[in-house]
């Protein structure tokens, strides 16, 4: 199926191009005039179409919607963000602009890449999120929607302070509560599968790691690895309410929301994303290993 990938400059997008131009796809991709340079080239190599546009601009979504068979989105503020993007102009008014234009050009399949809800934790992101998962599955196309849990890559790096090669990581809450951490690359992996698949259409599929860990487990994890000790030093769940009612924009209580997700735990029942997406996946010793050479 001609294929149009949202976010194909990130980290999950790019993976998402790579995948299936992997399986010979012919593959579109949004990209921003303000993109990373490299980024661009790289999808251009793997032979993917690039077309400018952005998702505060809706004449730039119905061009690049414009002979389209599926879409996949995965773009998001959070952390890639340019003037005049927030939660509210791309997570959720742009994404909510992209279903429109997906529909009107007669796009069959949308896969959405969304995030996993706590009920008890509400912040601007999930909400977004939600709405536009609403939307989706009014929209009269075919949907796949994708609920990942925490990336390692992302949440076990030095880049949120969990930094086990220099002997030190923190962690949100008290670190006891189990989650299904899964790598960013078998996010990819379902999202490029789930095109085109009978079975993945009109689903809703919550999608976590082959094992559910606590944060204190994946260190010792780490620390057996390294035969090291390896100092924890954990954020208060009261910390984080605290911080998330102080937030003084919707991007800042996001965050907050997130690692008061992670506090809370987030460990997955993975029956039916394995029956859709049965392929082997990263454990987070898989990661550790090769985080390691
Ligand atoms: N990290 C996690 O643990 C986690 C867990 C579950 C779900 N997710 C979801 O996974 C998805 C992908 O995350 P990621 O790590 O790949 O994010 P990322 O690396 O920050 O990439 C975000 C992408 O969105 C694009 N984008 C941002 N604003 C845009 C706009 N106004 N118009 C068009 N494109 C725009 C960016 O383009 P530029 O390069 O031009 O800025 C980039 O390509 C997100 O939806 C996130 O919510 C993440």
């Amino acid at each position: 199926m001609r294929t149009l990938v949202v976010g194909a400059t990130g980290l999950l997008g790019s993976e998402v191009c790579g995948r299936l131009r992997d399986a010979g796809a012919s593959v579109r991709a949004l990209t921003r005039p303000t993109a990373d340079a490299n980024k661009r080239a790289a999808l251009v190599a793997l032979g993917v179409e690039t077309v400018t546009g952005d998702l505060k601009d809706a004449a730039s979504l119905a061009r690049a919607c414009d002979g389209i068979e599926a879409v996949i989105s995965t773009a998001s503020a959070t952390l890639s963000r340019q003037e005049g993007d927030s939660i509210e102009t791309v997570d959720r008014q742009g994404q909510l602009a992209l279903i429109d234009a997906a529909r009107n050009a007669g796009v069959d399949h949308f896969v959405f890449v969304s995030f996993r809800e706590n009920p008890k934790i509400q912040f601007p992101l999930t909400i977004a999120k939600r709405a536009v998962e609403r939307a989706l599955q009014q929209s009269g196309m075919a949907y796949t929607i994708l609920q990942p849990s925490y990336f390692m890559e992302v949440w076990l790096s030095p880049a949120l302070g969990f930094d086990p090669g220099a002997g030190t990581v923190r962690v949100y809450g008290d670190g006891t509560r189990p989650i299904s951490w899964i790598s960013y690359r078998d996010v990819a992996h379902a999202a490029a599968a789930a095109v085109g698949a009978t079975s993945a259409r009109n689903k809703v599929v919550e999608l976590g790691g082959p094992q559910a860990l606590s944060p204190l487990e994946v260190v010792q994890l780490f620390e057996a690895a390294g035969k090291r000790d390896i100092h924890i030093e954990c954020v208060p769940e009261a910390a984080l309410e605290s911080q998330m009612s102080a937030a003084a924009d919707s991007l800042q209580k996001s965050f907050a929301g997130l690692m008061l997700q992670y506090a809370a735990g987030d460990a997955i029942d993975n029956t039916t994303s394995r029956k859709l997406f049965p392929f082997p996946m990263t454990s987070v010793r898989d990661f550790i290993a090769a985080t390691r050479h």
